[in-house]
């Protein structure tokens, strides 16, 4: 009996190598490799539904029927998914977060890999994680990296078939935390599609690509040998980076508010007394700062008392994407 309708669960990712600016922008192939831990407490659940009564696709996102550039963006993914693969009929989109939208989090990276898995099941693709991973670029690259579990590496690739991420290490290897402190729940101005086509317009984004080999190898190695150390000072240095790039784009782009500042400051003191604490900031003003197990409590604690927190988020490393109920029409 043929399957008509699929649900699968996904959970967003944050880099601690960054991905920022693009060999081919409609293939999101990467200028450089990044890696990125997936977040176990934050959840995207997308139902597709095959409906031969549509005339064409419907997104529904968190209870709200979309349109405009957010259904274009995903019908623009499926076309090219049907057009790949051979397979037609329009889909019935049903897809919720458990974490606020408006807290601008990652949320492409977990709703692209959670709407790719279910979508590969329900057209019965039969596709091998490393397939999966490699479609789930195609709508957002860092999606690729919520394919599969725990901590993974993205490799550049030159070639549609050979960009995707696979697993460095299960989640449990080591448990770390990100404890997200949320500085403005505003849509962020400048979209990430928008900034990775500027990243080359920055005199620094040669010299950030170049380099991005050896951050890879200090990061991997930090995760295998949990050397929280060496980790925290190349996420750091990661992330600054990028700041630096996108501060440099024409025009230049500016995420950081005053608090992501004052946040950034505070993390580095925590630091030097003693607690395993590092700051790292996506396209967005909000800082996520990766602890420790051990640490992540006192982490939170210290960010209670800084002015200008909406909202602080946490979660430990998690697994990858996967369907959970596949249905058929009895
Ligand atoms: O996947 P995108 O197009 O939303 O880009 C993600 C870009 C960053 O979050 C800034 C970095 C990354 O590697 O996740």
């Amino acid at each position: 009996m043929k399957t008509y309708s699929v649900t699968a669960k996904a959970h967003p990712n944050i880099a601690f190598i960054k991905y920022w600016g693009n060999q081919d922008d409609s293939l999101r192939l990467p200028s450089n490799g990044s890696i990125s831990m997936n977040l176990a407490d934050l959840n995207t659940t997308t139902t597709v539904t095959r409906n031969p009564s549509l005339k064409s696709d419907h997104l529904e996102l968190n209870g709200a029927t979309q349109s405009g550039p957010t259904l274009r963006r995903i019908q623009q993914y499926l076309n090219l998914i049907r057009k790949i693969y051979k397979r037609d009929g329009f889909l019935e989109i049903i897809s919720t977060n458990d974490f606020p939208m408006s807290a601008g989090l990652a949320s492409s990276a977990s709703a692209f890999a959670a709407l790719s898995i279910a979508v590969a099941h329900l057209f019965d693709l039969h596709l091998s994680q490393i397939e999966l991973s490699a479609i789930a670029r195609l709508g957002s690259g860092s999606a690729c990296r919520s394919i599969p579990r725990g901590y993974c590496e993205w490799k550049t690739g030159s070639r549609h078939e050979d960009s995707y991420a696979t697993t460095i290490a299960h989640e449990h290897h080591w448990p770390l935390w990100d404890c997200i402190a949320v500085v403005e729940n505003k849509p962020k101005e400048v979209s990430s599609t928008k900034g990775h086509s500027m990243a080359d317009s920055s005199p620094l984004q040669q010299v950030r690509v170049m380099d991005t080999q050896r951050r890879l190898d200090i990061c991997r190695n930090a995760i295998i040998k949990k050397d929280f150390g060496a980790l925290s000072e190349i996420i750091e240095l990661d992330s600054n980076m990028m700041h630096a790039v996108m501060m440099t784009s024409t025009p230049p782009i500016l995420y950081w508010q005053p608090t992501s500042l004052l946040i950034m400051q505070e993390v580095k003191k925590m630091h030097q007394k003693g607690t395993a604490a590092a700051y790292t900031l996506d396209a967005g003003p909000n800082v996520h700062v990766i602890c420790t197990e051990e640490s992540y409590e006192k982490v939170e604690d210290n960010l209670r008392n800084i002015p200008g927190i909406i909202e602080i988020l946490k979660s430990p490393s998690g697994s990858g994407a996967s369907v959970i109920q596949p249905t058929s029409p009895n």
